[in-house]
């Protein structure tokens, strides 16, 4: 890179994106050392999902991709692929609601946030459907949504719960 020397006396002439660029010979970029690149702010409803989901799985106890979760309509679940862990609802109001009954995960795979990724999908699909949620099963009320509560704005009522 060629060294270019810029007169002291000209040098506040020269605006500050070139100055970092005259100075250090690389060009300036607002990358904060400290916390790395800026975030784009999601534009597009695909993105919005995919950034609550991903701080959805954080939440959960896990980071990163999480397990291949698959809708099973017939039987009304999301399941892993081998089936053992599983996440129930029920139609409630003519499909409008989901009511999440029970949430299960084999003991040997417990505290890997594999409960939570298997919620993240049930309320993606909720959304994705204009669905609201009633969190029957105590896993998706007493932790799942305290620890993820943007998905807090897709809850039907704190009363219909007990009586539904
Ligand atoms: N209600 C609320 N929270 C529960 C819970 C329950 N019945 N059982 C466990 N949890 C909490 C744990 O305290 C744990 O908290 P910690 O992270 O502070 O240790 C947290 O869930 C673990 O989260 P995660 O790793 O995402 O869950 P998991 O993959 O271990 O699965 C269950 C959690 C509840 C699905 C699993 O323990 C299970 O299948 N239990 C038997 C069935 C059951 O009780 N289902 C819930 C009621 S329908």
């Amino acid at each position: 890179m060629p060294k270019v020397t810029v007169p002291k006396d000209q040098l506040g002439r020269v605006n500050f994106v070139d100055r970092v660029f005259l100075i250090t010979g690389k060009p300036h970029t607002s990358v904060n050392p400290l916390t790395g690149p800026r975030k784009r702010k999601p534009q597009t409803e695909r993105e919005r999902e995919r950034e609550m989901a991903t701080a959805t799985t954080t939440g959960g106890g896990t980071s990163g991709e999480g397990p291949k979760i698959v809708w099973n309509q017939p039987q009304q679940r999301f399941e892993t692929e081998d089936k053992k862990a599983y996440i129930q609802y029920a139609l409630r109001d003519g499909g409008r609601v989901m009511d999440i009954v029970h949430t299960f995960v084999p003991p040997s795979k417990r505290g890997l946030g594999l409960a939570s990724h298997l919620c993240v999908s049930a309320f993606r699909h909720a959304k994705t459907n204009s669905m609201s949620v009633v969190p029957t099963c105590s896993y998706v009320s007493d932790t799942f949504l305290p620890r993820n509560p943007t998905w807090n704005s897709l809850l039907y009522s704190e009363d219909l719960k007990s009586h539904m």
